[in-house]
């Protein structure tokens, strides 16, 4: 099978850090398709020897997991070349129109890792010069506009040039190994579902914390904040597959209406729940591994007056059978005080106390998403004081826990997110990509906590760097008689 791909932002920060590097570690696996060609698209002059030299270059400058020998390089290098193009421009999308003619490959991918701004007119101009045939599938990157409006305006103008099948909305979590694993754990076994409901779990945490700050981001995320960056997609992407009922098949279309349901499915926001529920915070310097770091106001690129949040958690509720009544409680930061994704499962306590339980532990399953890649199942056990005789037998109970690490199981060179999704877009695999419906819904409930920020007075709260955010949050979950899991 032949494939063109052609990389709008050719020789942006998302393309050789992310793109590129998954593309390789694709070719290393064997895994892309012989026949294949790669296009970087940029604004600059250069020639293909040029542009493979740039990434070369870069490619000293990301994580893999293992270094190319010049040998390897040069190989994937020979499917690398170099378009320059003026965006705006209708006649050098005549000129790129020609290039993929004279190919005819099987399926021509044009991913748009560029500005969101610059999506329609990119969609239109291909349009106009026939680049939209049945061949054609678009990739659009996140972020998919700024609030619902602008997301529709974007997804109202790429379906007028191609069907929503050639549509692929990345959202790099659902690539994750672990995120597939979190699929596979609750609709490949039995032994959760009888459990997965309201009368069982008493609530579920999900937290996807950094320890990094902005970076060299500063500007975009000034005008973005971690609501849009991290909750309105990955966040609530997490939540879906969570909460989701069992779909009728794996198919990509079957999946999406689950999830679809569950988001029509989230409790509206009210003035109180908004106040309540939805705390914001920004990061003051701290340190963070033992090293000073700045706060965020004082972040290049960053307004010195910012109230952008770099810091959410929220308290949601699914309105349906399985799960009125039980709290979701999501929470993302920058600057926090681990780098650590995982989903915590709370099972309520049993019905009547016989031993007597260590306080504040629970029964609860921990889904690892990174840097631990795992499952861990926290039970009570009878522990020592029983077995040395000092106690009557029955009396106390231990916490322990059964550890599934994923990594130590398959290994850790697994394909990456962006090199399972890159495949699946060549492929034509719709399966791990958001639905414009799903993301309209989510900007949905997103919205209403957009707008209520914007008109309070109070800005975001301020919490040190390398600790959990601010105390609100921890109130926030006390006030419902839980604990974020470093607190209890
Ligand atoms: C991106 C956000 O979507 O996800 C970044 O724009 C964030 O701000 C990143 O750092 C986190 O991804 P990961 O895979 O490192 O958890």
């Amino acid at each position: 099978m032949s494939f063109d791909l052609v990389l709008f932002g050719g020789t942006g920060d998302l393309t050789w850090r992310k793109l590129m590097p998954a593309l390789f570690q694709a070719f290393r696996h064997g895994s892309l398709p012989p026949e294949g060609r790669i296009i970087g698209v940029g604004r600059d002059s250069m020639s293909d020897d040029q542009y493979r030299a740039l990434i070369h270059s870069r490619f000293d400058q990301v994580e893999l997991a293992k270094r190319p020998s010049a040998g390897e390089f040069e190989q994937f290098a020979a499917l690398l070349h170099y378009l320059r193009m003026d965006l705006s421009q209708a006649a050098d999308y005549a000129q790129l129109a020609d290039i993929l003619k004279a190919r005819q490959a099987n399926t021509v991918v044009m991913y748009l890792a560029t500005a969101p701004a610059l999506f329609t007119g990119i969609c239109e101009n291909m349009a106009a010069v026939g680049l939209n045939g049945p061949q054609t599938r678009v990739v659009l990157e996140k972020p998919l506009g700024h609030d619902l409006a602008s997301n529709r305006a974007i997804n109202e103008a790429v379906l007028r040039v191609l069907p929503e099948r050639q549509i692929f909305r990345i959202d790099h979590y659902l690539g994750k190994p672990s995120v597939q694993n979190l699929f596979a754990m609750r609709f490949g076994n039995s032994l959760f579902e009888p459990l997965w409901r309201r009368e069982t779990i008493a609530n579920i945490q999900i937290t996807i914390a950094e320890e990094l700050g902005v970076e060299k981001r500063g500007a975009f995320y000034d005008n973005t904040g971690a609501l849009r960056d991290m909750v309105q997609n990955h966040a609530l992407q997490l939540l879906c597959a969570i909460g989701m009922e069992p779909p009728i098949n794996a198919h990509a279309d079957a999946i999406r209406d689950e999830k679809l349901k569950v988001l029509r499915s989230l409790k509206p926001w009210t003035p109180e729940t908004l106040k309540q529920h939805a705390i914001r915070g920004q990061y003051a310097a701290g340190n963070i591994n033992g090293e000073a770091v700045p706060g965020y106001l004082q972040e290049s690129g960053v307004h010195p007056d910012s109230r952008t949040e770099t810091f959410v958690s929220l308290r949601a509720e699914i309105a349906n059978w399985r799960w009125a009544g039980v709290p979701f409680y999501i929470r993302t930061g920058k600057r926090l005080a681990d780098r650590d994704a995982h989903i915590e499962v709370n099972f309520r306590p049993t019905p009547h106390a016989i031993f007597k339980s260590p306080q504040g532990a629970g029964n609860r399953l921990v889904i690892n998403l990174q840097p631990k890649d795992g499952l861990e199942l926290h039970l009570f056990a009878q522990g020592q004081d029983n077995r040395a005789g000092g106690r009557a037998a029955g009396q106390t109970l231990a916490p322990v826990q059964l550890d599934l690490d994923f990594d130590k199981r398959f290994g850790t060179e697994r394909v990456g997110a962006y090199e399972r999704l890159l495949l699946d877009v060549i492929n034509g695999r719709l399966n791990l990509f958001v639905r414009s419906d799903e993301q309209e819904e989510a900007w949905r409930w997103v919205e209403p906590i957009l707008d209520a920020w914007k008109h309070d007075a109070d800005g975001p709260r301020p919490y040190t760097a390398g600790t959990w955010g601010p105390s609100a949050s921890s109130a926030m979950i006390a006030r419902d008689d839980y604990c974020w899991s470093e607190e209890c």
